[in-house]
């Protein structure tokens, strides 16, 4: 993956200067900026006379590439509409225009020429906090496992070029923010992409280790069988019973608040392979399973962002990592199995089992007296029925909480969505032989697994994000980094 570098500046220096590119804005009823102006003359014109002849849209998020001079090798045009809807919204339809332009170029730097751009000071920040996480995500490349791969993005320099709309320092910041936001995602996307025999729990504990190396402000440890067993995580431990690949407990601390400060907490459900268990899935998709780490992988790049930006919180991300195989010595349906929390649970269906890792987790977190606890999973296939594949599903225990994370999805174009955890469909979960049974006895099966949960977060405020259908989409189209955007923010806004 190459290394994007984002940076700012007041004014493009044409003269004297060779440009691989130059960005351009163009608004509807708006003649070109002064330093867009500059480029045009120094590119020969060409910018202008495409304007003039109706080439150059101004359309919302249309792009017209063209090639210049020897100073300004190639300029893209970028349709922005009327100046006066620049808002959020327009400024995201761009900068994703934006960022897919520079990815599929061939230049490896360029400039926005954004000298034109009139909005107030808080949207033009958060335009380019986008501009430089979509850069990045844009740039993303896929090649751990391809022997041979295809030629990937060569884009590594963005630089803004900024006039009087706001001040070099503050936009350097923001780019910077987006960056590691965008880099974080990034993370997410590398470790849910990687096949189900590469990135295993043993490997995520690991990749952990090393993230922990990699930040003086994160420390790592990681809790194995044994350790769980003395712990009493019955239920997270009978997922892994079927397969030879360990199960671990893996837990990032990052302290930038005072040590005695609330942690926010973070956990995922990191199952690296879903076959279903005994409850065996059916073969046809069954390699989307390798994506069923999503949360866990979340939890990762939210970790690397949340260091990267110095979030002045503490914030503990905790990983319940297992495989869930058949086998001689899986689990089977009707096995009882009990929690950390001392509860039982009667395993009615083995597939699922996202909640299972989830519980002891949950109980596990606890001890930390968390400020919050959010989770992140991968965990019903009825999210997608109900939500698709755009928002993410959203359950809490607290309205404050459901609210900041909604606001959070928002600001961060990474939504999500709230439904009811309640006693009408709780109930569904009570069983005769423990406790509680795994699974609900009819509809609304995001629901029943939300209030699974909700039965082991008593002692805290608690949300749940289903990503099931956010996490990824497709073999195809790969992980999404979703939702590490939404994640970033609700903690940045602590
Ligand atoms: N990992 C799956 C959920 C899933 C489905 C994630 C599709 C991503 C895409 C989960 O462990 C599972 O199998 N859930 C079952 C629950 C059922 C047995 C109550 C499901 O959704 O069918
Ligand atoms: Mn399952
Ligand atoms: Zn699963």
């Amino acid at each position: 993956m190459t290394k994007l570098t984002v940076t700012a500046t007041k004014a493009i220096k044409v003269s004297g200067t060779k440009h691989e590119l130059v960005i351009v804005p163009l608004f509807a009823n708006q003649a070109l900026s002064g330093q867009s102006a500059d480029v045009d003359t120094a590119a020969g014109g060409v910018l202008q006379r495409a304007v003039d002849i109706g080439e150059a849209e101004t359309k919302l998020g249309k792009v017209t590439a063209m090639i210049g001079s020897e100073s300004v090798a190639r300029i893209l045009a970028v349709g922005c509409g009327e100046s006066e809807n620049f808002g959020a919204k327009a400024q995201r339809t761009v900068s994703a225009a934006v960022a897919r332009a520079l990815a599929a170029s061939k230049a490896k730097a360029a400039t926005f020429v954004a000298d034109g751009v009139c909005a107030d000071v808080d949207s033009i920040t958060s335009f380019m906090e986008f501009l430089a996480r979509d850069t990045a995500m844009s740039c993303y490349h896929y090649t751990a496992t391809v022997g041979s791969p295809k030629p990937g993005p060569v884009f590594k320099k963005l630089t803004v070029a900024l006039g009087e709309i706001i001040s070099t320092a503050k936009a350097k910041k923001s780019l910077q923010n987006g960056l590691a936001i965008g880099q974080g995602a990034n993370v997410t996307r590398e470790l849910v992409n990687l096949p189900g025999n590469v990135c295993t729990p043993t490997y995520l504990a690991k990749e952990a280790k090393a993230l922990g190396r990699k930040y003086d402000s994160l420390s790592v440890s990681v809790l194995d069988e044994k350790k769980m067993e003395s712990m009493g995580m019955g239920s997270l431990l009978s997922v892994g019973n079927g397969s030879d690949e360990p199960s671990k407990l893996i837990v990032i601390k990052y302290q930038g608040g005072n040590a005695k400060d609330a942690p926010y907490c973070l956990v995922g459900k990191g199952i690296t392979f879903d076959t279903g268990g005994i409850s065996l899935k059916p073969a046809k998709g069954m390699e989307s399973m390798k994506f069923d780490m999503g949360g866990a992988g979340s939890v990762f790049g939210a970790m690397q962002a949340v260091a990267e930006l110095g979030l002045t919180i503490n914030v503990i991300g905790v990983v319940a990592a297992a495989e869930n195989m058949p086998s001689g010595c899986a689990t089977k349906p009707g096995d009882v199995v009990t929690s950390m929390s001392g509860k039982t649970i009667e395993i009615l269906n083995t597939d699922a089992e996202g909640r299972l890792v989830l519980c002891d987790a949950l109980t596990y977190v606890e001890r930390f007296k968390p400020a919050e606890v959010v989770d992140i999973a991968t965990l019903t296939g009825a999210i997608i029925v109900a939500l698709g594949h755009e928002a993410t599903g959203l359950f809490a225990n607290d309205d404050d909480l459901a609210d900041s994370l909604t606001k959070a999805g928002l600001a961060s174009g990474d939504e999500a969505w709230r439904l009811p955890i309640n006693k009408q469909y709780d109930k569904q979960l009570n069983s005769k032989y423990a406790d509680m049974q795994n699974i609900g006895t009819g509809s609304a099966g995001s629901i029943t697994a939300a209030c699974f949960l909700a039965r082991f977060t008593e002692k805290y405020k608690w949300a749940h994000l289903d990503v099931a259908g956010t996490a990824f989409q497709s073999m195809q189209k790969g992980a999404t980094g979703r939702p590490v955007p939404l994640l970033v923010e609700y903690l940045r806004q602590k």
